[in-house]
């Protein structure tokens, strides 16, 4: 299986959890979404990754995931994350990007998931980067099991 986790990150925390759950799937590539373009993204499984940025994924990730043709995704499987401050009203990057993954015609293969931060330059709360491996992990046994 071959697997891409894209992340796009200011101060480089979303790029620790994506390196966290590239290593929990097993062999997968991380690409910052600045160095990516969406036409040539190949991949049996996809992982979508930004901090949530005024209620909603960076720009770059807005322009990142508006690159897909319809039905691009298709026989894709993929899952969205986010990383937020633990706010009472926190806005939301990772749904957003599920459905973004989903309306390109991926098969969503995780509920989208948030990683605390403690402050907006970080560091993540203790235990995320271990709840990211756990999470790719379980990822990559959903894919296995839905093959
Ligand atoms: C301009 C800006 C807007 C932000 N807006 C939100 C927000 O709406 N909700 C939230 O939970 N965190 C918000 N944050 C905090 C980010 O989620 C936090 O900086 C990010 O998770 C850190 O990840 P990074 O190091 O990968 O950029 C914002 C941060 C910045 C710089």
């Amino acid at each position: 299986m071959s697997a891409v986790v894209v992340f796009d990150s200011n101060y480089g925390n979303t790029e620790r959890v994506a390196e966290a759950i590239a290593a929990g799937i097993g062999g997968a590539t991380t690409v910052s979404v600045a160095r990516l373009d969406p036409a040539n993204l190949q991949a049996d499984l996809l992982v979508v990754g930004s901090p949530i940025n005024g209620w909603r994924p960076t720009a770059a990730m807005q322009k990142f995931l508006a690159g897909f043709g319809a039905a691009q995704l298709a026989g894709t499987r993929a899952a969205a994350f986010d990383t937020r401050v633990r706010l009472f009203i926190h806005g939301d990057a990772a749904g957003k990007i599920s459905r973004a993954l989903e309306n390109a015609g991926a098969t969503i293969v995780a509920r989208p998931r948030g990683f605390i931060v403690k402050g907006t330059e970080g560091p993540l709360l203790d235990g995320e980067l271990e709840a990211a491996t756990a999470w790719g992990r379980s990822i990559a046994a959903e894919v296995a099991r839905t093959a």
